[in-house]
């Protein structure tokens, strides 16, 4: 039987941060993370330790990772590339590191200059080094639906790196959906293949929503037994190496949609809008959340029901 409740794992100060071409300011990043943390994110991916010549918009991770309130409860969890990043993340304090492995080879290899196999092995390093400092190391597999340079990926392929990643103990696996290419009958399909390939790894899904379906998937994913799903707030991000993609799944659409089917998600879906709005009024564009423009149905309804009264 489908879970009861999901948990909503936001992601949007990395994924949907890294995209733009603004610096946002350290002190906004503060504040939508405190935020956030505030909404109920339990886990919150808040910045990655990269080279900051190739994405000068995560400069400032150390700075973001002092001054966040680590609010008791809640993982602040961060991106790492490879064993430099990793170290500096530990050094940093935070709470969880999270490698991408990506299936497709040119993409892995345009990402962070490595190949599968390498990627592979600087995960069994970055383990290591995480294990011995107790902070748990979670792994992305990207592309798992599709490619942008390669087209369909096997999923063969993904099963290999989440076999790979989950013998070097690793805390958790997420399957990507870096471009937006998948649909639900390919995510029952995948998770179906890796739950029964690793019962007892936790599995998230990470969905973008560049064709619309990001909350179509998700709705296959929970039915197909997962229950962690990444989200970015307002919606925002896109994917460096396939221009036309857009952002993650917006937190508050990921929220509504589950608190509309009576599943709780334990979000207060207005401190989420109020970050969602902190960015958007930065960047000075509307941000592609539907419940960011719209409300919720049950907000409607509420809104007719007073009229009525009145
Ligand atoms: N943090 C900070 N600096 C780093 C670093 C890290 N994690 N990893 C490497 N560097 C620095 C090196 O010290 C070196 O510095 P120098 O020029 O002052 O000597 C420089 O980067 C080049 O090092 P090298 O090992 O040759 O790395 P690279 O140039 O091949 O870059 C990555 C590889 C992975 C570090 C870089 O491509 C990167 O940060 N990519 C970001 C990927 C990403 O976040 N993608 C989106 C999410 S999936
Ligand atoms: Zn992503």
């Amino acid at each position: 039987m489908p879970a009861q409740s999901v948990t909503i794992a936001e992601v949007g100060p990395r994924d949907g941060f890294q995209m733009e071409k603004a610096f946002i300011p350290t002190d906004l990043k503060v504040r939508v993370i405190d935020l956030l943390a505030e909404a109920g994110l339990r886990s919150i991916e808040a910045t990655s330790f990269v080279n900051p010549k190739v994405i000068p918009q995560m400069a400032d991770a150390a700075e973001v990772m002092s001054r966040v309130a680590r609010r008791r409860g809640t993982t602040y969890k961060v991106l790492v590339p490879n064993l430099k990043g990793a170290q500096r993340a530990i050094e940093a304090k935070a709470d969880a590191l999270e490698l991408v492995i990506v299936a497709s080879e040119s993409y892995n290899r345009k990402n962070v200059g490595m190949s599968v196999d390498q990627s592979i092995a600087a995960c069994g390093e970055i383990a290591r080094v995480a294990s011995a400092r107790s902070v748990p190391l979670e792994v992305v597999i990207g592309t798992s639906f599709g490619c942008p340079l390669e087209g369909p990926v096997p999923e063969a392929q993904v099963e290999r790196i989440a076999r790979a990643a989950a013998a070097f103990g690793i805390s958790r696996l997420s399957l990507a959906d870096s471009i937006g290419s998948g649909n639900p009958a390919q995510v029952t399909r995948l998770v179906t293949r890796i739950k029964g390939a690793l019962p007892a790894m936790p599995l998230s899904l990470h969905l973008h929503n560049t064709r619309g379906l990001g909350l179509a998937n998700a709705v296959a994913g929970f039915h197909a037994g997962i229950d962690t799903f990444d989200a970015g707030l307002g919606g925002l991000g896109g994917c460096p190496i396939f221009p036309g993609a857009t952002g993650n799944v917006a937190t508050e659409d990921m929220v509504n949609l589950f608190e509309e089917m009576g599943i709780s998600t334990g979000i207060d879906l207005n401190k989420v809008r109020e970050a969602s709005r902190l960015v958007q009024q930065f960047l000075d564009r509307p941000l592609p959340s539907y419940i960011l423009r719209v409300g919720t149905t049950s907000e409607l309804y509420a809104k007719a029901a007073l009229a009525q009264v009145s």
